[in-house]
């Protein structure tokens, strides 16, 4: 297992579309563990395979409370089949946007579908919590990020931020 480096804005490769999943081979299974210790070490609570560097329409995400137990989701070729509602997702954050969190509207209730790493069909009914962190985790799988969907004066402000950053490198 390896912890893998995290892709973080503005690069480019985060805004393309993934390609699907054909093959759950070993390379997958590999990739799945990793992606998974990598995101337990950051810590995260969903991490897509673009994030890691992988043009795949895979992600992994465990919003189990920290004094349970984990519980790693995977989910692979997911399609938001239904949503409905709206909610403020209050101080989102993003391992690819580092410090930095910003309210996004969501959608509350959506239907996903998708598979396993076993390739056995999901179909998840979410809403609140874990509505929003598929909703995000998809939304990488798109090519779309948290600051995207938040007004241009709040991205500007990040923008800026991160260009100051780069030039003190
Ligand atoms: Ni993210």
């Amino acid at each position: 297992m390896a912890i893998l480096e995290i892709v973080t804005y503005p690069d480019k490769f985060l805004s393309q579309p993934t390609q699907p999943v054909e093959n759950i081979d070993g390379k997958i299974q590999d990739l799945i563990e990793n992606m998974a210790e990598t995101m337990y070490m950051e810590p995260g609570i969903g991490l897509a395979a673009i994030q890691v560097g992988i043009n795949k329409s895979l992600l992994v995400y465990d919003v189990s409370a920290k004094d349970e137990k984990r519980s790693l989701h995977v989910l692979i070729n997911p399609r938001i089949i239904s949503s409905e509602g709206s909610i403020l997702s209050e101080g989102e954050g993003c391992l690819s946007v580092p410090d930095f969190r910003a309210d996004v509207k969501r959608s509350a209730a959506i239907l996903v579908e998708g598979v396993d790493r076993n390739e056995k069909p999901l179909r998840i009914e979410a809403e609140g919590f874990l509505a929003v962190v598929l909703q995000h985790e998809i939304d990488h799988l798109n090519g779309i990020l948290f600051i995207d969907r938040i007004s241009s004066l709040k991205r500007g402000m990040y923008k800026r931020k991160i260009q100051k950053n780069l030039r003190k490198k």
